[in-house]
């Protein structure tokens, strides 16, 4: 079968559901220029050793160091826009009566683009919070409410003095309660769930396909390459986000 004819599947099914969810990784920012974690060539973590830079250990011994990754980080991100991905799936929204969108990404491209009812699970780059959570989780600060040295790191916390740090799920640590929960949710309530543009190696985000398969839901996958879960998809539209879901909205008007 074509692309296009798995596209006009997938539309058909989509077209008669009203609970969808999405699970988004990082390659459905990579067209916006956002680099992916595992791409061989181009990928975060084909660059920088994930171990030394982002677990709550690193920091620890080095947040400097960490602090200067991300600050890098955000200087590569600041640029981006949404793609024609990140809109297509917002315009999905406005026609499902129940749309739930879980993203691993750390950007706010789905936010940008108008999408409404996200969950994130791995926090957002763009935040900060004290490392202690002094006043409980998360203690979100703004670090441009006050003045710091830049040169020297991450500036410490105005309520304790502990170093403040991005706003994001590290390797090591757990993710935020709610919003998991709150993906188990939508993942075993949905009759189709698309998963896009991640490898399905972090867990607990690759296991929701699994529950939501458990459950009876269709898996629709958009990816250019095989993942960790394309043995397990219903159908898989093999190509880039940014192409694929404009023609797969386009075809659930039709
Ligand atoms: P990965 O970098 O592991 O995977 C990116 C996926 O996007 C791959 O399967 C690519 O084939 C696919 N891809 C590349 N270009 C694409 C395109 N144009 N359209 C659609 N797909 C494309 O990223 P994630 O799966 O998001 O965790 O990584 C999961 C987690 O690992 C991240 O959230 C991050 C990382 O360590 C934390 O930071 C906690």
């Amino acid at each position: 079968m074509t692309l296009a004819a798995f596209i006009d599947q997938a539309a058909r099914h989509l077209r008669i559901s009203t609970r969808v969810a999405v699970l988004t990784g990082a390659g459905v920012s990579k067209e916006s220029g956002v680099p992916t974690f595992r791409d061989a060539l181009d990928g975060l973590w084909s660059q920088y050793d994930p171990t030394a830079l982002a677990t709550p250990q690193a920091f620890n011994a080095n947040p400097k160091l960490v602090w200067d990754f991300y600050e890098f980080r955000r200087t590569l991100m600041r640029p981006a826009r949404p793609n024609a991905g990140h809109e297509a799936l917002a315009a999905m929204e406005q026609r499902i009566a129940d749309f739930t969108l879980i993203t691993q990404n750390v950007d706010d491209l789905h936010e940008q683009a108008g999408s409404h009812n996200i969950i994130r699970l791995h926090g957002r780059i763009n935040a900060n919070r004290c490392s202690a959570n002094c006043l409980g989780s998360p203690t979100l600060i703004d670090v441009e409410s006050f003045e710091w040295n830049r040169e020297q790191g991450p500036p410490g916390c105005p309520h304790c003095g502990q170093p403040v740090r991005p706003d994001v799920v590290w390797f090591d640590e757990v993710l935020p309660l709610a919003a998991l929960d709150a993906a188990k949710i939508a993942a075993t309530q949905a009759q189709v769930m698309l998963i896009i543009g991640t490898s399905g190696l972090v867990s607990p985000a690759a296991d929701l396909p699994r529950y939501a398969k458990h459950e009876g839901a269709l898996l629709i996958e958009i990816n250019p390459e095989p993942s960790a879960l394309t043995d397990h998809v219903d159908i898989w539209l093999q190509g880039a986000s940014g192409e694929v879901l404009p023609r797969l909205l386009a075809a659930m008007a039709t």
